[in-house]
């Protein structure tokens, strides 16, 4: 239908083409990063990702970049460290020549305890690492987004919504980057730029498995984990990947928004009905 304001909407894109497009992945060499890397390079673009460590990153580029039709290039970066991200984002986007997508996506869940047993030095450090991260590549990466009426996705949690059992730090952390994203879809909208948070719930992700290996009961942990969705599986990071990429390149009307991914996870109150 006509736009009676006479703004002129997007004309009709395939949603899984991001062809030309520059996109960067923070926390890419495994997990649900890597799902995104994959993803956005298997629908054509350059995809620039970063870890702190060097552990996957020159393999995964390669093995990606061989597959196209796209492309990944691997920076090394600590997301914590806000000179080094400033620089990464604005030297990808000068050197590239744009940016259309940021997904801050690094982040960290610590292990399970109570409030009490958490130091006023790990809630700070992990505010750092999973919300200062945020703020920093939104604002380094947004002077390019304007050019290109690209879009922000910030990668939160289900946990955000629903809490979870012994993890104040990080639930506090995720609720922040939902707020981050809202304001910032707010103020952004202006320029054409979309800033979403996609929020996961039980993805099979190393990080998943590192709280499996190191809970007193692992085999009863991932049953768990799998038990919690309707669905009856955990998610894939190529599943998050995709709704990604359906965000960057197909949901144009789409800004301030939490995408839950989750199985259903928290359907009925949470409670599981078996047959
Ligand atoms: N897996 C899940 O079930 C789940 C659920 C909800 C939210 N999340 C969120 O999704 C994101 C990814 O989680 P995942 O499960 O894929 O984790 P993961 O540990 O499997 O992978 C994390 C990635 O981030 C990178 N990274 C970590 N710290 C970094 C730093 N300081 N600087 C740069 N890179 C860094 C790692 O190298 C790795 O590439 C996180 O923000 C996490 O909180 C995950």
């Amino acid at each position: 239908m006509a736009s009676s304001s006479g703004a002129s909407s997007p004309s009709p894109t395939d949603v899984t083409d991001y062809a030309g497009r520059v996109v960067i992945v923070t926390g890419g060499t495994r997990g649900i990063g890597r799902g995104c890397v994959e993803v956005f390079a298997s629908a054509g673009a350059h995809v620039v990702f970063c870890s702190h460590e060097p552990d996957g990153g020159a393999e995964l580029s390669t093995t990606v970049t061989a597959r196209g039709p796209g492309r990944a290039e691997f920076a090394r970066c600590d997301v914590a460290d806000a000179g080094a991200l400033t620089a990464l984002v604005t030297e990808t986007a000068v050197r590239l020549g744009r940016l259309d997508c940021l997904i801050n996506n690094a982040g960290w869940h610590p292990p399970h305890k109570p409030i009490d047993d958490f130091t006023l030095d790990e809630f700070e450090s992990l505010m750092r690492l999973n919300v200062t991260s945020v703020f920093v590549g939104c604002r380094a990466a947004l002077p390019f987004l304007r050019l290109s009426r690209g879009c922000i996705i910030n990668i939160a949690s289900l946990v955000a919504t629903i809490g979870q059992y012994h993890a104040t730090t990080y639930v506090a952390s995720k609720g922040a980057v939902l707020s981050l994203t809202k304001a910032l879809a707010v103020d952004e909208a202006r320029h054409g730029v979309r800033v979403n948070a996609v929020s996961p719930g039980n993805i099979d992700t190393p990080l998943w498995q590192q709280a499996v290996d190191q809970s007193p009961d692992p085999r009863r942990t991932r049953a768990d984990g799998e038990a919690a969705q309707p669905l009856g599986r955990m998610g894939t990071a190529e599943e998050v990947g995709r709704l990604c990429l359906f965000l960057a390149a197909g949901a144009t009307f789409t800004t301030g928004v939490d995408h839950i991914i989750s199985g259903g996870a928290e359907l009925g109150y949470g409670r599981k009905v078996a047959d």
